[in-house]
């Protein structure tokens, strides 16, 4: 792992989010095997305060339901800003913050970040329950929350991939989506930028008051209501939105199923997207 010479925003995202996250840090490294892995290891050696851990590239990404998720190729990280995602190698924003909560409901997390990042990035983009951004039927990014808990305080780790720029959809069913689509050269570090305080608002708006006042938001971005879905486990139906702990909610032909499982994905009917793939 290596420390890098850094142009990334990293003082002007600390004033913007040092004051809502009293101790936080921001760290870039040139590779690791996963932000969500090192920071689970720190919290599990002690570490106490809230941080955000950015990586160029990832040599073992993990998704949803114990899957890869791939990344950029070999790139550099310290170009600098405004540079095209490509010409740095940056295919992928990937990073995690990890911090410590205490919400009285976890139910909900995963999908208030995705509303939070989806809001901050663009219009367009939609949420497909419980952790995708998409953006016209194709994933464009997945959000994978841990948690660990060390010395009596739960600490949350919110790892986000986004694509950048198209890359490689080899092995994949469908070809993933890219911010290039939305955004002239989005790279890294404006994007970084220009979604962590919102996202760090809204961690700890999830915190204060769960899912609730997030879940308009995710409804009018909800890719999947109204669309006839089909369940890992086997179940069909037609999905009907989230209630107000962000469930999903299914109508079948024995009625309707309320399904929370982290276990379960979901995709709709008609399309080849992987419902956790990158
Ligand atoms: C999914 O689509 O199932 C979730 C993908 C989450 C990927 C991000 S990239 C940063 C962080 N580190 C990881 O290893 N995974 C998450």
């Amino acid at each position: 792992m290596g420390q890098t010479m850094s142009i990334w925003p990293i003082q002007a995202i600390t004033l913007e989010v040092a004051p809502l996250l009293p101790g936080f840090t921001i760290e870039v490294l040139s590779e690791i095997d996963s932000t969500n892995s090192e920071l689970m290891r720190r919290i599990r050696a002690g570490w106490r305060d809230p941080v955000l851990l950015v990586a160029g590239r990832q040599t073992a990404g993990r998704g949803r339901l114990g899957r890869e998720w791939q990344s950029n190729r070999p790139g550099k990280v310290d170009g600098a800003a405004g540079e095209a995602g490509a010409d740095r190698g940056w295919h992928a924003l990937t990073f995690s913050l990890a911090l410590a909560l205490a919400p009285k409901d976890w139910s909900g997390l995963s999908l208030a970040m995705g509303v939070s990042v989806a809001c901050s990035l663009h219009p367009e983009l939609q949420l497909k329950w419980p952790n995708d951004i998409w953006l016209r039927e194709r994933k464009l990014a997945g959000i994978l929350i841990e948690t660990a808990s060390f010395a009596g305080r739960r600490y949350a780790v919110i790892g986000i991939g986004i694509n950048l720029v198209p890359r490689d959809g080899a092995g994949m069913r469908t070809p993933p989506a890219a911010l290039d689509e939305l955004l002239p050269a989005p790279a890294g570090p404006a994007v970084l930028r220009s979604l962590v305080a919102d996202l760090v608002r809204a961690v700890l708006l999830f915190e204060a008051r769960g899912f609730a006042p997030f879940q308009a938001a995710f409804e009018a971005r909800d890719v999947l209501r109204g669309r006839d879905v089909v369940l890992s486990d086997g179940m069909a139906g037609s999905a009907a939105g989230v209630d107000v702990s962000g469930a999903l909610l299914v109508h079948t032909s024995s009625g309707m199923k309320v399904i929370t499982s982290a276990e379960v994905s979901v995709r709709p009917v008609g399309t080849n997207v992987s419902a956790t793939g990158s």
